[in-house]
């Protein structure tokens, strides 16, 4: 056997033994592919928002207010809203319109006060202005808590 000969014999034969290895370390990690359990948050839960008999309109249940922090909805039927938990009376709810009385950016509650992404005006949770530029308070909507909804006077 030549030389070269010898040489290329020696090199085919390490290429056939590292092909298996090469493809094994080139497929994809099954486990690593694998579509991610279902985690998703489903969101809040759906309620009837028609206005009732009395006025009011469901704006959500009180276990996603307490999940959340707040319950928030600018196509409401009552107009844009954002309900919270009175902080001088948890068995309360409070909730305001949450159109920014500046120029009218969507307002949204940070756990202490309402703030408005747009400027920065702060309001706290009874509406009144804590921070400027917004000059005037957010409005308040009547509303109250009954069974599992948070209830909002909508006429
Ligand atoms: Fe809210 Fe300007 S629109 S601070």
């Amino acid at each position: 056997m030549k030389r070269r000969d010898f040489f290329n014999w020696v090199g085919l034969g390490f290429m056939a033994t590292s092909l298996p290895v090469a493809l094994v370390a080139c497929t994809p990690d099954e486990a690593a592919e694998a579509p991610a359990e279902e985690t998703a948050d489903p969101g809040p839960t759906q309620v009837d928002s028609s206005i009732r008999e009395d006025g009011f309109a469901a704006l959500g249940t009180v276990a996603d207010l307490d999940t959340n922090g707040s319950l928030a909805k600018i196509g409401f039927v009552a107009g844009p809203v954002v309900a919270i938990r009175d902080p001088a009376d948890s068995e309360k709810v409070l909730a305001l319109n949450s159109m920014c009385t500046h120029q009218g950016c969507t307002v949204e509650w940070s756990g202490d006060a309402m703030v408005c992404p747009c400027h920065g005006s702060q309001f706290n949770a009874d509406g009144t202005v804590a921070n400027g530029p917004a000059s005037e308070p957010l409005s308040q909507y009547e509303a109250k808590i009954e069974d599992d909804l948070v209830l909002i006077r909508a006429r």
